[in-house]
């Protein structure tokens, strides 16, 4: 699916130089000639649109199509029926060589699926200068705890060094210090019980290969963050969402989901035990937060059922009015839940370190594809997260984040309320990165409103990344932006959506 996805190129950062005696059409077609001859643009491969070269590189548009023309008439490069430029593979490149392989080709041909085609643009588009982001799901710059950072480094290089190959689960000295960090959080869990991955993203890969049988039924809540990236597809499992109301995940669906699964009437019945993937704190891309009694009450389901719980909390310790309810994890008596967390959301994602804590039979077994994966996650990024923690540098951190959060989160819900009140509606988020905002003005094109967005250099993330089928949703976040970058962007948003509207 969607393999059509993975041949758009990368946009270009060179830049032709004024001053040279070359005329600047000479340099583009160089450049490009270059490319191609060298192989990294290899044959099939679809160049950036002429607009888009034209403004990466600075130049005006006649400029560049004089250069693509003549590297046309040189054969280097072939429009295409149904648009785009391709370098291209019948002319030059066989007449130069005679069997080159069709990397284009071969890039198709691997069976992860690409990202989809939104968030390929996204993740292009946040290294953008001048860029607005008001989708991502990660701390401003200025929100790190850079000085911390600087005082662990400096902590460290007083240590000896540990440069070899460390044990399967990760760092002791993390786990122990994690296995204290987490019953902060109502959990017991020895360290022999932790895994140490790189990222909680990386967890959902070993499970989606250690745990599941190819062709088995995935539970989660719909929308979710499971949707946007295609780790539990391209392993071969089927996702079957489950719709939320206010106080979590709806049971009565759930319920019905695991019995049709059970009974074989559905296609995505397999043997095994279904997983019921779920973020209860925080959901993304929703914020909401599963209510006390419905985790009770999903407990007793679970026990019932007989399904197995993998718990994502990834943004549990990020409340902003007042703590959550616990974990599921701190409920389980029994080894139900697989429970992952991460320094990503709350400390740093750059620095890929997350953790799963599960029964040991699990862990061990992930921690040894793990092992056939990349040896372990960095050293050194395992040596400061420990020293976070045992520092009580976590600690210091959160206080200062969350009234700064929260700062954030109330300014951008008055923004909202001055300029969208007629045209959307969303709830307050307690804690988390996120509004869901729902236009309620109908039609609305959430696709056609991300693209007009991007144009004028504003990134959202619209609805049906988390969930195909959304509409009329699109995920804000108020942990990234600046202010002024919040109100500059929020009064674009909703020009293009109004102008949509009409
Ligand atoms: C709910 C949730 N889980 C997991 C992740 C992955 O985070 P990381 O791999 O950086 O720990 C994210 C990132 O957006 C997320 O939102």
């Amino acid at each position: 699916m969607g393999r059509q996805y993975s041949n758009t190129s990368s946009i270009q950062i060179w830049q032709p130089n004024p001053a040279l005696d070359l005329p600047i059409y000479r340099q583009i077609e160089a450049y490009i000639r270059q490319k191609i001859t060298t192989g990294e643009w290899s044959a099939g491969t679809r160049l950036p649109s002429q607009r888009t070269l034209a403004t990466s590189m600075g130049v005006n548009r006649s400029t560049l199509v004089t250069a693509l023309d003549n590297l046309t008439a040189a054969g280097m490069i072939e429009g295409r029926h149904g648009g785009g430029t391709y370098v291209s593979g019948s002319g030059w490149h066989s007449m130069a060589h005679a069997a080159l392989p069709n990397w284009s080709e071969a890039a198709q041909e691997g069976w992860y699926y690409p990202n989809l085609p939104e968030i390929q643009q996204i993740n292009q588009a946040e290294f953008r200068p001048g860029i607005i982001r008001l989708g991502t799901g990660e701390l401003a710059p200025e929100l790190m705890p850079n000085e911390a950072f600087n005082k662990i480094l400096q902590t460290l290089s007083s240590q000896t060094r540990m440069l070899n190959y460390i044990e399967p689960q990760g760092s002791l000295a993390l786990r122990e210090a994690l296995s204290i960090h987490l019953q902060s959080n109502g959990i017991q869990a020895s360290p022999d019980s932790i895994l140490i991955v790189s990222g909680s993203l990386q967890a959902l890969h070993l499970i989606s290969v250690g745990l599941l049988p190819r062709g088995s039924a995935v539970l989660l809540e719909k929308p979710s963050y499971l949707y946007s990236i295609h780790a539990f597809q391209s392993a071969g499992l089927k996702l079957n969402g489950i719709a939320m109301e206010e106080e979590g995940l709806h049971l009565g669906h759930l319920e019905h989901a695991i019995h049709t699964l059970h009974s074989g009437n559905d296609e995505n019945n397999s043997e095994s035990f279904p997983l019921l993937y779920t973020i209860p704190s925080f959901h993304n891309p929703t914020g909401s937060v599963m209510s006390c009694r419905r985790r009770d009450e999903l407990m007793s389901l679970a026990r019932k059922s007989g399904i197995s719980i993998l718990e994502d909390a990834a943004y549990q310790e990020l409340w902003l009015d007042h703590p959550p309810p616990l974990p599921l994890k701190a409920m389980d008596q029994e080894g139900r839940v697989l429970h992952m967390g991460t320094l990503s959301k709350a400390v740093s994602p750059g620095l890929r370190l997350g953790w799963l804590v599960g029964p040991v039979p699990v862990i061990r077994r992930l921690a040894d594809i793990k092992m056939q994966t990349d040896y372990g996650t960095s050293s050194l990024a395992q040596e400061a997260a420990a020293v976070w923690f045992t520092d009580g540098h976590h600690t210091t951190h959160m206080e200062r984040l969350r009234p700064e959060l929260r700062k954030r989160r109330d300014f951008m819900l008055e923004l909202l309320h001055r300029y969208f009140h007629d045209i959307a509606e969303w709830a307050t988020p307690e804690g988390g990165f996120y509004i869901w905002l729902r236009f309620t003005a109908e039609p609305l094109s959430t696709r056609k409103l991300f693209s007009a967005c991007l144009e004028a250099d504003v990134l959202i993330h619209p609805g049906y990344l988390y969930d195909r089928l959304d509409a009329s949703h699109i995920r804000l976040s108020y942990a990234y932006a600046s202010q002024d970058e919040m109100e500059r962007g929020l009064m674009v948003l909703v020009e293009v959506a109004r102008s949509l509207i009409t």
